[in-house]
Parts: C-alpha cells; structure tokens; sequence
C-alpha cells in the first residue's frame, strides 16, 4: 500500500517512514527539505534496505503537489507531518505559520479528494488543549485559547479536518524525544535547539554552559514543570497503527499519543544523567512565558481502540537521544 508522507523526511516524519516500511506499507515522501536533509533519507536507507522516493515539493505548491499525485498512481492514504514547529518563531512570524501550517494541510486535501485519496492521519498536539482543567487529560477535554499562533495552526487544523467528507486522525503527540537506536536517524533541524532534552544534550557535550530551568514555583511534584515525554520510536509505531484502525474503520478520530507519565523538569534532567552516566550543569531560572504547568496524556482511548501502547522507556529514550547528539 503506497502511503503518501508529507514531510517524511523530517524528525517524526523519517522514524515514521522506517516503521511504515518495517511493516510492509510502500511509504512516497513529499518533503522541501526547509528544516531537514537528506540525512534522514542515508538513515532510513541503511536501516531498511530500502530506498524511498522523495519529491523535493513544498507542500503549499498546489500545482507541484499534484504532479506527485498524478505521478505516484495508487496513493491509499496521507500521513501529514509538513508543517512549521518552532513555537517562539511563530509568535515573530504568525503569518508564515498560518499560511505554510493551515495552506499545506487545505492543498492537500483538495487533491485527496480529486484523486480520491481517502484515509488521512494528521500531526496535531497536545498544544491544543493549552492549560486543562484536569488531568491526565482526555480527548474530549475543550481546546483553550492557543498559547501560540503554533498552537492555533494545530487547532484550526483539527478543526478544517471535521467539515470535510475525508477521512482523518489527528494524532495529538505529547513531548517526542530520543532518536532511532542506530544513531542513523532523527531531528536534523538547522535551528538551535529550542526543546528540552536537546538542550539538555548539547549541555552534555559542552556545547552549552548549562540548562536553565524555567522556573521551580509551579505547583508541582518539585516546583518545575511536568510533561509526558515520549520516544520518537513508539510515537512513529502509533501512526501505523492508526493508519491500520482508518482503513478498517473509515470515520472520523482523535487520540492523544504519550506515554500517560508526568515527568518534572528535574526528574528529566536526573533521568538524563542516570541514563548516560554524565552531569548536566543547570540552573534555576524564571518562569517561561505561556509554559503549562503540568500536562499528561489519558491513554485510555489509544490503548483500547488502536491497541497501542508506548514501551521505550524513559532512560532507553535519553540514551537514544544522547546518541544521536554524540553521532551526529
Ligand atoms: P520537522 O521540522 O523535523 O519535520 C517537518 C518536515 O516537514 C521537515 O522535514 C520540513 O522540511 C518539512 N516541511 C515543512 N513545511 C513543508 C512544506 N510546506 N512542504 C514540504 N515539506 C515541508 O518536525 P517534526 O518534529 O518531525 O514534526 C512533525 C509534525 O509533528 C509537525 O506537524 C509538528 O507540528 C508536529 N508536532 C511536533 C512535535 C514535536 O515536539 N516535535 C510535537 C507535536 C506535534
Ligand atoms: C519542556 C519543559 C520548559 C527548555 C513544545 C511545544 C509543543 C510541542 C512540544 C509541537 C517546559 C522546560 C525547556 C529549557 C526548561 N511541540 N525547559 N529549560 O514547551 O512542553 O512543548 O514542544 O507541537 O507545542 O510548545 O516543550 O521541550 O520546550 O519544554 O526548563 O531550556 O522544559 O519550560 O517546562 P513544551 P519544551
């Protein structure tokens, strides 16, 4: 089954290719290459055996888009990852989020729908629920005001998703961590790292002073904030059997994807250090503006209806990430 990958050769998007292959899905990559390379594309060669075609297309380019289309016959379905990420740079730059987060997602559907593509799993986020009223928090929890136009794209996303006939997932990934065992694959993003176990690695590795905290007055477990970390490897595995429960039933769905574990931002740093045997120099500093104190993933609905569940755990998630910082 020829499964169309926008922005496949990005971060989630190359783990995500390998894991379609692995199980026996024909993976075609649409991907610019604006916060990637090719190196992913060597990665996913070396672990699968496999060559994948790439179309060096942006997304938003309706007429490119659909030489792809009319090229690559018998598409079944779309897994769309192509979009902006950094959330600092989308309150700079809103527009540039709007027009190449929502713009990807509307050309896309519209040549779905001409070529009669039917199946379609979307990259959302747990951004969308901004701060919850409760936790762990489920997927009928509202969606508050967006913390960042970033996090509006995802919302309007999801939400251009249920008025139209196609149908979708939305996959509301927690906070993707770890690289592929092989050091061969993972996020190759030209910007400096803005998340926090990359940061925390480059600390590792002297490139960096240290890590400053943001904050230790939350009204948490020690004062920092929590997040549901997950690895990049069972976030790719969800999106296959996502793809796997839409053909079988061909409605409309959301999922939150974590691991359903809080974990603080001391406890990661901990976790990091125990992990690789190393020291990370870091610091208390002030609040981030528009952090969320606490948020964690309700695993119940995944679990039952996609029957998938995260298995790395944290510490083999902290090696992985350490090796692909030390590798690459
Ligand atoms: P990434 O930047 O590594 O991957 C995105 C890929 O899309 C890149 O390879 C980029 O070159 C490509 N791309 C962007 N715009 C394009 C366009 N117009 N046309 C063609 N290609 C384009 O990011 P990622 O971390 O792999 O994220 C993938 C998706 O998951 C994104 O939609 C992101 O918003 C979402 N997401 C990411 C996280 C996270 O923390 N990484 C969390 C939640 C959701
Ligand atoms: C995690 C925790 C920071 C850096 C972002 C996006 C979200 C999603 C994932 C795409 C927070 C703290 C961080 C540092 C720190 N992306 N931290 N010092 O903010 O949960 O989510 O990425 O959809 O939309 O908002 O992830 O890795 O930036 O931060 O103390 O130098 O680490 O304050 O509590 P976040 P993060």
């Amino acid at each position: 089954m020829k499964i169309l990958v926008t922005g496949g050769a990005g971060y989630i998007g190359s783990h995500t290719v390998t894991e379609l292959i692995q199980e026996g899905f024909q993976p075609i990559i649409v991907d610019n290459l604006c916060n990637s390379s090719v190196k992913n594309l060597e990665g996913i060669r070396s672990v699968t055996d496999t060559i994948v075609q790439l179309y060096n297309v942006d997304c938003t380019n309706e007429i490119e888009f659909k030489e792809v289309f009319e090229k690559e016959k018998d598409i079944v379905g779309a897994i769309h990852f192509a979009a902006y990420k950094s959330v600092e740079e989308s309150v700079r730059e809103p527009e540039k989020y709007f027009q190449n987060n929502i713009g990807s997602l509307k050309v896309l559907l519209k040549l779905m729908e001409h070529f009669e593509v039917d199946y379609l799993i979307f990259s959302s986020s747990c951004t969308v629920y901004g701060t919850p009223d409760n936790l762990p928090v489920t997927e009928e929890a509202p969606f508050k005001k967006a913390e960042s136009p970033y996090g509006e794209t995802k919302q309007q996303c999801e939400e251009i998703l249920q008025s139209v006939a196609i149908k979708s997932i939305s996959l509301r990934y927690f906070n993707p961590i770890g690289s592929h065992s092989s050091g061969l694959i993972g996020d190759c993003s030209a910007d400096k790292p803005a998340n926090l176990i990359p940061i925390i690695c480059e600390v590792a590795k002297g490139v960096r002073e240290k890590l400053i905290v943001n904050g230790n007055d939350y009204n948490t477990i020690d004062g920092s904030c929590v997040r549901d970390y997950i690895h990049v490897v069972d976030l790719a595995k969800s999106h296959v059997a996502a793809l796997k429960y839409l053909i079988k039933n061909p409605k409309k769905g959301v999922f939150n994807i974590g691991t359903g574990k809080g974990l603080s931002v001391l406890e990661a740093i901990q976790c990091f250090e125990k992990a690789n045997k190393t020291n990370v120099n870091y610091e208390i500093g002030p609040r981030r503006d528009g952090d969320v104190e606490e948020i964690f993933s309700d695993n119940t609905k995944v679990e039952k209806l996609l029957d998938w569940k995260a298995q790395i755990s944290l510490e083999q998630a902290m090696q992985d990430a350490w090796n692909w910082e030390i590798k690459k």
